[in-house]
Formats: C-alpha cells, structure tokens, sequence
C-alpha cells in the first residue's frame, strides 16, 4: 500500500467516471480555488477515466484535464495523482473504490457506498485501515453544503426550537415519470442497490441525519413499482426490479418522530429535496425549490407578528462564503452560474465574430434612464429618452 501525500500544495485530482455525477465533481474541482481556505493551492486535473472512450475524452476537454482514459487502474498506478473521485453506477463502488483504497490515494465517492450495508461496512473497514493513516475518505452527500440545509442544523443545535419533536422529510424527482424514459441501470436492482431510495431517498435519510441526528430506528417501510417494464435506448424491454417509490417512518436524534419519502415518479417536482422539523419552541424548514433561503418560526413574541419568516442566506450560513460569486448576502448559491453564463456567452461572441446582446450600445439606454432620472427629479418634468432626449435635456436645463 502507497504512503498518502502529505504534500497539500499541489493536489493532483484523477476522476473515475465521467457521466452526470462525474461532471458535476469536475465543475466542483475546476471552481475550488474559490475557497479562502485553498488560497496558494493548485488543484491539477490530470486524469479522467470513463469506460465510454468519447465521453472521457469529451469531459477531458470540457473541465481541463491533462489527460483521458479508459482504465481504472492505469490512473491508479499514476504516483502524480494524489486524490481520486469515483462516480460510476452503483454495482461498480466494491470494486473500484477496494482499488482506490488500496492505492492510499485520497478519495471522495458519490453515494452510495456499495450496492448495501454489508457492502459500505467493507469498505469503511478498508478505509479505516492503519496503512491509510492520512489519507482522507469522503462520500459526496453534496446537499449538506448548501446554505440553507447548514443554517437548519445550526439552528436546531443552537436550540433555537427548543427539543426536536418530529418532522418529515422528502426527496421527489420527475426523471423516471414518464414510462417512456428510458431503461438504465437505475431500474436494476443488481446495477443499483435499490430505486428512488437508494438513489435519491438517500440525500434524504443524510438530510435527517444532519439535521435531527443519527436515525435510531425504522418502524415502518413501503416500496412500491409502479411501472414495471421499460425499454432501453436500444429497444429491448426490461423488468423494473427496484422501488419508483418508498415512505418510511422513523426515529431520529433524541427520539423524534418523522416521515420519509421518495419518488423518481413524481410529477411537477423535477428534483426536490425538502425538510421540515418541529420543535418545542418552533420549526425550521428547506427545500431545494427555493434554494437560497431557509424558513424558521421561533414561537412566542408579539402573538400579532407570531409566524414563520423567511430568511435569505448569505456569508453567516454554510459554505456560502466560499461558493458564492459575490461575498455578501442574497447573491446566493445558483448566481455564480449566472457569471458561468455569461462568461460563456462572452466567449461565443468571440468565437463567432457575432455581437453581444449586451454590448455598449445596449448599456448605454440604461445610462440615458439614469440621466433622465436625474433630469426628472431636478425639474420635476417627465424626462423623455431616444430621439427627444435632446430636447428634453435643453428643457430641463431651462427649468433648473
Ligand atoms: N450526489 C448527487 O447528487 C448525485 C447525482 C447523480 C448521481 N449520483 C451518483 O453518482 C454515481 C454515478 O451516477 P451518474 O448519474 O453519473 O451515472 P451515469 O450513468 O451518468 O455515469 C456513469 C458513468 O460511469 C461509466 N462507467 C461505468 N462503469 C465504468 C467502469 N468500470 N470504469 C469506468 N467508467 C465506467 C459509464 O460509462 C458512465 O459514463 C451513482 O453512484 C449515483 O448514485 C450522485
């Protein structure tokens, strides 16, 4: 087993697994430096293995990594590469991630770990290993870094609702609604573990966990298909074998009481994570659908002003901070794409020789509302813009 690099300063990232999680861990490494915390530090990306050659490639030049695949262990064997995320169906996290683990090389994983519990209790044995000593394990439960999900755990550890009674927690997705979609490992209980609880359920049970306590027991549990033939991309049908659907009832943290559901079939919600916990002074709650506030009612005070508020999160919250494109509040988590965006648009006037929708000439009509604010409020006219302006201007000028 391969000592850990204690070198920190350059920190040489391989992916395993270039699809949609893949991608998603590439667009986290490209944007790291973000982080106050990783100021002076080189996040190389150097290697990018998927079994789909093209993809690989595709994602190679996409995020800015030195190099592509197709096998695991030849980016394993690579020294240079000091941490590894692995991103692959389910039935391949026993496998690959034993290799990982095996190289001494740091690792974060996309849930789940395994295909079960036996599984992630291997696994965790390896990672524990003494020869590991350094090397860092991690599994991408990504929603516990969104602002508002941080700012409930605190609240709730902070007291500020007193003893956590019950509360419910939900995790919908439209993606398999529609009987047509297509046949993937998702819908094989062999490739996957399990349906919508395994796949997304699981943000869920981590969101209960983060924020009421570790789950104690399960008292109760549904599965249910509801379609349960699909046909993949190249027209064979097959037997759905896992859930479209699961609702569990649970205890958590200091023996509350709470709900659990999750659906790949859910219309109208594309993709929701939400929480809500009840207490004995209060109730705090998130959802994903309004991604960049939190709600909390703390009760008592003034019974005319009794109720929840909704609070827009900012640097106080999570890891806002160092995600945010701008450091202050209300920017929130989601903006930065609105400067990813525009950078892209940027460039694809550049490239095309095409002018940009927002070029000088349009920002220049902001301007002229600007001065014909200000021409307004010193005469107390309407100030008129474009072909007018002029005259207006002169108007103004013989008022003032
Ligand atoms: N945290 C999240 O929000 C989140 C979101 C989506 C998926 N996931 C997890 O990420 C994992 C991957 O899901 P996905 O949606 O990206 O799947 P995907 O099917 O889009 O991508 C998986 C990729 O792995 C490649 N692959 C399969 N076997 C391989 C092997 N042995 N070696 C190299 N490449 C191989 C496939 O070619 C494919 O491109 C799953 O475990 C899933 O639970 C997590």
């Amino acid at each position: 087993m391969a000592e850990p690099r204690l070198d920190t300063r350059t920190i040489r990232i391989g992916l395993i697994g270039a699809g949609m999680a893949g991608q998603a861990h590439a667009f986290g490494y490209r944007n790291a430096s973000m982080a106050d915390a990783l100021r002076g530090v080189r996040v190389e990306r150097t290697h990018v293995v998927d079994a789909f050659a093209p993809l690989a490639q595709d994602v190679a030049e996409r995020y800015g990594f030195e190099r592509w695949g197709t096998s695991v262990d030849e980016l394993l064997a690579d020294p240079a590469i000091d941490a590894v995320s692995v991103a692959l169906p389910n039935n391949q996290h026993l496998d690959v991630l034993t290799k990982v683990l095996a190289s001494g090389k740091h690792v974060l994983t996309e849930k789940p770990l395994g295909l079960d519990a036996a599984q992630a209790a291997r696994l965790a044995g390896l990672a524990a290993a003494p020869g590991r000593a350094g090397a860092v394990d991690a599994v991408g439960f990504s929603y516990r870094r969104l602002p508002g999900l941080a700012a409930l755990r605190a609240a709730v550890a902070e007291g500020e609702i007193g003893r956590m009674y019950h509360f419910e927690a939900t995790y919908y997705c439209h993606h398999a609604a529609d009987p047509a979609d297509p046949f993937t490992w998702r819908f094989d209980q062999a490739s996957s573990g399990g349906g919508a609880l395994i796949d997304i359920g699981l943000h869920a049970i981590d969101a209960v966990e983060f924020v009421v306590g570790a789950i104690t027991e399960v008292t109760g549990a549904r599965f249910a298909t509801y379609i349960s033939e699909r046909t993949d991309r190249a027209g064979v049908v097959h037997r759905v074998t896992n859930d479209d659907a699961a609702a569990l009832l649970l205890v958590a943290g200091d023996g509350a009481t709470g709900t659990l559901q999750a659906s790949r079939v859910a219309h109208s919600t594309p993709n929701s994570l939400a929480i809500r916990v009840f207490g004995e002074r209060g109730m705090v709650s998130f959802t994903t659908e309004e991604l960049n506030s939190f709600v909390i009612h703390q009760a008592g005070g003034d019974p005319r002003f009794d109720g929840p508020r909704r609070v827009i999160t900012g640097p106080l919250h999570g890891a806002y901070v160092d995600v945010s494109s701008f450091r202050s509040r209300g920017v929130g988590t989601g903006y930065g794409e609105a400067f990813v965006a525009q950078v892209q648009a940027f460039l694809g006037c550049i490239l095309d020789g095409t002018r940009s929708t927002t070029d000088f000439a349009a920002a220049a009509q902001t301007m002229r509302v600007l001065d014909a604010a200000t021409r307004s409020a010193a005469s107390g006219r309407p100030a008129l813009l474009g072909a007018d302006a002029d005259a207006d201007a002169d108007v103004a000028q013989v008022t003032a």
